[in-house]
C-alpha cells in the first residue's frame, strides 16, 4: 500500500520555536515520518509578510532547520527543505491568488487581526495573499494531511476550497487534504494570559516558552505562570484556564492522561503542581536544546541537509506545477 502524504511548513520568524509550535505541530510531524511520506519545509517566504533583518532571517532559518533535527524530524525519513528553494511555490502561488475571491482571502481572521494591528498602509499586500501562497505550498505535494495547530484550520478549509473548485473547473489536478488537528495540544496558550494562544509575536515573552530558552528561564516562567484564586488541580477550561493550560502541556509531554494528573495533585497546592510542571518542560526541552545548540556550530551541514531536502521537493512540485500549467491551458514549453 502506499503511505500516505503528509506536508507542513513553520515560519522562521522567531529565534527559538515556542511550546505550541511543538505539540501543536512538530511533535506530531516526528511520529508521521514513521509510517507516512512526509514534506516539512521552513516558510521563508511566508516569513518575508512581516519586515525582516537580512542577516537575522538567514540565522532564524537555520535555527528553524537546527530545531526541526533536534527535535526529531529525521531528515533520512523526511524531506526536510526551505520554502524559498523551490520555485514551483510561487509560481502555484500566483495561479492560487487567481482561483481566490478578494472576499473570500479577506474573511481570513489571521489576516484581518494582523492587519488591524498595523492598519493597512502598514500592511504588506504579501499578508493577504498569504493564505494563497500557503495553499500552493500544500497542494504542489499532493498532501493527503496537514498537520497543525488549532490556528491553520481557517487556511486548510481555504485550501480545500481552492483545490476543489480548480479541480472541478479543469480537471482533477490536486489532492483535496485533511487537517490533521490534535483534539489536545492544538491550541496551547499563553502562560500569562491563558485564554490567548502562546505567540512568538507576544507583547510580552513572559508567557511564551520556548524551546531554546535556558531551563532556569523557562521553569521560571512556569512557577510564576498565571493561575486563579483557587487550589484544586482540575481540568476547567473555562474557570480554570491556566492551571488547564499547564494540564494539557503535562499530559502532552508525560504521555499521563488528565485524570492522572488530577488523582496525583489531589490535596496538593498549585506550586506543587507547577513545579511538577516546569521540571517535566524542562527536563523534556534539555535534549532538544542541547542538540540544536550543537547543529547549529554545523552550518555546512545544515545547509547541505536543506539542498538536498529541496532537490527532492523539486521533483515533486515541478510535477504538479506542469499537469496544472497544462490542465489551464497554458502553452506546453
Ligand atoms: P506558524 O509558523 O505560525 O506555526 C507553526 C505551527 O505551530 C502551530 N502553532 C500552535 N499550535 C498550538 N498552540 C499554539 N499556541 C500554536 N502556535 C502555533 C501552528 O498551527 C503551525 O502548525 N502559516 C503557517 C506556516 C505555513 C504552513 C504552510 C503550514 C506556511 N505554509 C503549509 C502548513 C502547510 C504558520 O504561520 O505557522
Amino acid at each position: 500500500m502506499t503511505r500516505k502524504r503528509v506536508l507542513s511548513g513553520i515560519q522562521p520568524t522567531a529565534d527559538s520555536f515556542h511550546l505550541g509550535n511543538y505539540l501543536g505541530a512538530v511533535q506530531q510531524w516526528v511520529a508521521l515520518q514513521e509510517d507516512h511520506d512526509v514534506f516539512f519545509f521552513i516558510a521563508d517566504l511566508h516569513a518575508l509578510t512581516i519586515e525582516t533583518d537580512p542577516a537575522l532571517l538567514r540565522k532564524r532559518s537555520l535555527v528553524s532547520a537546527a530545531q526541526l533535527i533536534a527535535s526529531g524530524v529525521d531528515p533520512e525519513k523526511s524531506t526536510v527543505f526551505l520554502q524559498s528553494h523551490v520555485a514551483a511555490h510561487n509560481q502555484l502561488g500566483w495561479i492560487m491568488e487567481c482561483m481566490a475571491g478578494f472576499g473570500e482571502a479577506s474573511r481570513m481572521t489571521q489576516f484581518k487581526d494582523k492587519s488591524q494591528k498595523s492598519g493597512t498602509d502598514r500592511t504588506a499586500v504579501g499578508l493577504f495573499t498569504y493564505p494563497m501562497l500557503q495553499a500552493a505550498d500544500i497542494l504542489l505535494y499532493q498532501a493527503d494531511r496537514v498537520p497543525v495547530g488549532e490556528d491553520q484550520r481557517q487556511h486548510i478549509e481555504l485550501t480545500r476550497d481552492l483545490a476543489g473548485r480548480f479541480n472541478s473547473r479543469y480537471g482533477k489536478t490536486f489532492q483535496v487534504p485533511e487537517p490533521h488537528i490534535l483534539k489536545s495540544g492544538a491550541k496551547i496558550n499563553d502562560l500569562q494570559d491563558p485564554t490567548a494562544k502562546m505567540s512568538k509575536s507576544a507583547e510580552s515573552m513572559q508567557g511564551v516558552i520556548e524551546i531554546l530558552d535556558s531551563p532556569e528561564s523557562n521553569a521560571k516562567k512556569i512557577k510564576s505562570s498565571m493561575t486563579d484564586a483557587g487550589r484544586e488541580v482540575r481540568f476547567d477550561q473555562a474557570e480554570k484556564p491556566g492551571v488547564s493550560n499547564l494540564m494539557t502541556i503535562h499530559s502532552a509531554l508525560s504521555g499521563s492522561t488528565i485524570a492522572e494528573i488530577e488523582k496525583a495533585f489531589e490535596g496538593k497546592g498549585y506550586g506543587d503542581f507547577k513545579g511538577a510542571v516546569a521540571e517535566i518542560v524542562v527536563e523534556y526541552l534539555r535534549p532538544i536544546r542541547a542538540k540544536a545548540l550543537e547543529l547549529l556550530e554545523d552550518e555546512a551541514f545544515l545547509i547541505q541537509t536543506l539542498r538536498n531536502g529541496a532537490d527532492k521537493a523539486r521533483v515533486v512540485a515541478e510535477k504538479t506545477l506542469s499537469d496544472t500549467y497544462k490542465n489551464l491551458g497554458l502553452v506546453e514549453r
